[in-house]
C-alpha cells in the first residue's frame, strides 16, 4: 500500500445518495475506507473517539459469555482489532476478519503476528461461509455499513453454530428526538473539523451522522434483532448513546 501524508487532500467524492442505495454501498464504503485506512487507526480509533474506543472494544470482547466450540468470524474487521482482541481472549480458536476494503486489510495484515489469525476480502453483503459453522462473530461499525442490515442479521443467524453468539459495536440512534438531535449536531461539529483538518474534505467522516438517517433507532434494533431470532443479552451505551454495544446469541 503506498504511504500518504496525512494531511493530503482527499479525492473521495461519491454522493451520499449512493450510501443510502444498497445496491451502491458497498462501492461507497469500500472507496472511503480504502482512501482513509492511512489514517484509521492513528486517528479514527484514536484523538477523534478522545481514545474511548478502545475502551468499548475492550467491553465488547470482555462481556462475550461462554461460547461453542468453533471458529470466531470479524466482520468488517478494518485494521483488525477486533480480530486481535478476540485472538487474545480465545488463544485457540481460529479467527478470521472479514472486509470489503483492500487497503484496510493490507494494514491488518501488516500488524499479523499470530498464526490462527487470518484475513480474508469479502463482502458483508455477500459472505460465502458454511451455514451454522461459526461460534463468535463481532462485528466493529458492520451494522450500519452493511448493504441490508435485515440480510446481514439473518445471515449471521445461519452462519451460528446453535447457542453461538454474536457482538457488535456501532453508533446509536437514540430515540428521543431531542437526544437524537444533539448526538448528531456534536458529532457533525466534531467530525467536520476531523475531516478538514485530516483530509481537507468534509465528506469524510460526516457521513457517520448522516448514515444513522439509514440505521434503526436503539428500540427499533433490538427489535429487529429479535425478530430474526436473536436473543439480547447485553446492550451498553457508551460516551451520552453515542455509540452501543450489543451481545446476542441465536435462541432458535
Ligand atoms: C469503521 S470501519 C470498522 C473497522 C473495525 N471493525 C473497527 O471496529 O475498527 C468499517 C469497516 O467496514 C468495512 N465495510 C464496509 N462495508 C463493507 C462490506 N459491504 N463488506 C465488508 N466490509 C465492509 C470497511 O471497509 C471498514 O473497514
Amino acid at each position: 500500500m503506498a504511504k500518504r501524508v496525512i494531511f493530503d487532500k482527499s479525492t473521495f467524492d461519491l454522493p451520499l445518495a449512493e450510501y443510502a442505495d444498497s445496491t451502491r454501498k458497498a462501492i461507497y464504503t469500500k472507496t472511503l475506507f480504502d482512501e482513509i485506512a492511512h489514517a484509521y487507526d492513528r486517528f479514527a480509533l484514536g484523538p477523534i473517539s478522545f481514545f474511548r474506543e478502545a475502551g468499548w472494544k475492550k467491553w465488547l470482547v470482555e462481556n462475550v459469555p461462554a461460547i461453542p466450540q468453533g471458529p470466531i468470524v470479524d466482520l468488517a474487521t478494518g485494521t483488525g482489532e477486533l480480530a486481535f482482541m478476540a485472538a487474545d481472549r480465545y488463544p485457540n480458536r481460529s479467527v478470521v476478519g472479514l472486509d470489503i476494503s483492500s487497503a484496510m486489510l493490507a494494514v491488518a495484515k501488516s500488524k499479523n503476528s499470530r498464526r490462527k489469525v487470518a484475513f480474508c476480502s469479502m463482502d458483508l453483503g455477500k459472505m460465502s461461509v458454511a451455514d451454522a459453522s461459526v461460534a463468535l462473530f463481532f462485528g466493529g461499525y458492520a451494522l450500519r455499513n452493511t448493504p441490508d442490515l435485515r440480510a446481514l442479521l439473518s445471515d449471521v443467524h445461519r452462519l451460528l453454530i446453535p447457542g453461538g453468539i454474536a457482538a457488535f459495536l456501532d453508533f446509536s440512534k437514540p430515540v428521543n428526538p431531542l437526544h437524537r438531535a444533539v448526538n448528531n449536531a456534536s458529532l457533525r461539529i466534531w467530525l467536520s473539523f476531523w475531516s478538514l483538518l485530516l483530509h481537507r474534505n468534509l465528506r469524510i467522516y460526516n457521513y457517520i451522522p448522516s448514515s444513522l438517517n439509514y440505521f434503526p433507532n436503539h428500540k427499533a434494533l433490538k427489535r429487529l434483532m429479535e425478530e430474526t431470532g436473536f436473543e439480547i443479552l447485553r446492550r451498553k451505551r457508551f460516551m451520552f448513546g453515542i455509540a452501543e454495544a450489543q451481545i446476542i446469541k441465536k435462541a432458535r
